[in-house]
C-alpha cells in the first residue's frame, strides 16, 4: 500500500486527479472505476477544469461506477446516476454509451450483476477504481462482513450507512435498504485501486483498513493485498495512523519515474 497524506483534500484531489489524467494520456482505451458521495467531489472538478482548461480528452474512456441504490430511477436527485451525470459526465466529453452505472431499478438483480461484471471484463478491466471510504470501512456498498472475494451483487446497508446519507434523502425513513455495488473481489481486479478519505471522521476507518489486520470485518483493508492500492487522506483521515513519519519520508524520497 502507497500512504499519501496531504495538507487538505484539494491537495489530495488535485494529486488524485493528475494519477487520472496521466491513464487516460497513457491508454488508448483507458477504463476507469468511478465512485460518488463527497469525497470525490473536489476530484472531479479537477478533472473537468483539467478538460475545460487542458483539454484533457475523455472521449475515448469508458466508466464503470461503484454502486447505486436499488429501487431508485435514474432521474431520482438522490440516485448515483443523477449525481455522476451532474457533477462529472455533463461537464466533459465522455460518451453517453462509454458510461456503466448500475441499474437500480433492474428486474433480475442477479443476472443484472453478472452482466455488469461481464461488461467490465469486455471492456479490458477496470485500470484505475476511485474509491471513497465508509465510517464503518466500507468500500462501494460493501459492508462490513462481506466477502473478500464477492463480486457484484445486491448488498444490505448497515444502519451507520444509512445515517451517513440521510441528508441526501431528506430523512434516514427515505433512505434505500439496498444498493447493488461492485464486489472486494471485483475492485480487488482493477489495475489500480485509489482510496480517498478527508476529515476526521474518517480517521478510525483509515487507520484500520491500513495498519490493521485483513478482515471482511473492515472491508477496505482487503486493499492490503491488492499490488498497487494508493491510500490519499488529508491530515486529519491520517491522524491515527501509528506510521504517519514513514508514509511521508516514502512520499518525499519517492524516485522520479514513479511521481504523479
Ligand atoms: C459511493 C460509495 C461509498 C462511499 C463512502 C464514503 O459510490 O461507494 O463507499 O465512497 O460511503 O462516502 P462519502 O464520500 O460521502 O463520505
Amino acid at each position: 500500500m502507497e500512504v499519501i497524506i496531504q495538507p487538505d483534500s484539494e491537495k489530495a484531489s488535485f494529486l488524485a486527479a493528475r494519477l487520472i489524467k496521466k491513464i487516460i494520456q497513457e491508454k488508448p482505451k483507458p477504463v476507469i472505476g468511478l465512485a460518488t458521495g463527497n469525497t470525490p467531489l473536489l476530484l472531479y472538478k479537477f478533472l473537468v477544469k483539467m478538460h475545460r482548461e487542458e483539454g484533457l480528452d475523455f472521449s475515448q474512456v469508458v466508466a464503470f461506477n461503484l454502486d447505486e441504490y436499488v429501487g431508485l430511477p435514474a432521474d431520482h436527485p438522490a440516485s448515483f446516476h443523477h449525481y455522476m451525470w451532474k457533477n462529472l459526465f455533463s461537464q466533459i466529453n465522455i460518451k453517453p454509451e462509454n458510461v456503466h452505472i448500475p441499474d437500480g431499478l433492474a428486474k433480475d438483480i442477479p443476472s443484472y450483476c453478472l452482466q455488469y461484471e461481464q461488461e467490465i471484463k469486455e471492456a479490458g478491466g477496470l485500470d484505475i477504481q476511485i474509491l471513497g471510504l465508509g465510517t464503518d470501512g466500507h468500500i462501494g456498498f460493501n459492508e462490513p462482513s462481506s466477502s473478500l472475494s464477492s463480486r457484484t451483487r445486491i448488498k444490505t446497508l448497515t444502519d451507520q450507512t444509512r445515517k451517513d446519507n440521510a441528508v441526501f434523502f431528506g430523512g434516514e425513513e427515505n433512505v434505500p435498504y439496498h444498493a447493488i455495488t461492485m464486489g472486494i473481489g471485483t475492485i480487488l481486479d482493477a489495475r489500480t485501486c485509489l482510496m480517498l478519505a478527508f476529515g476526521k471522521k474518517k480517521a478510525r476507518a483509515i487507520a484500520l483498513a491500513v495498519e490493521g489486520p485483513i478482515t471482511s470485518m473492515v472491508p477496505a483493508s482487503a486493499l492490503q493485498l491488492h499490488p498497487r492500492a494508493i491510500i490519499l487522506v488529508d491530515r486529519d483521515a491520517a491522524s491515527e495512523l501509528k506510521h504517519l513519519d514513514y508514509y511521508q519520508w516514502v512520499f518525499e524520497h519517492k524516485p522520479e519515474w514513479q511521481k504523479f
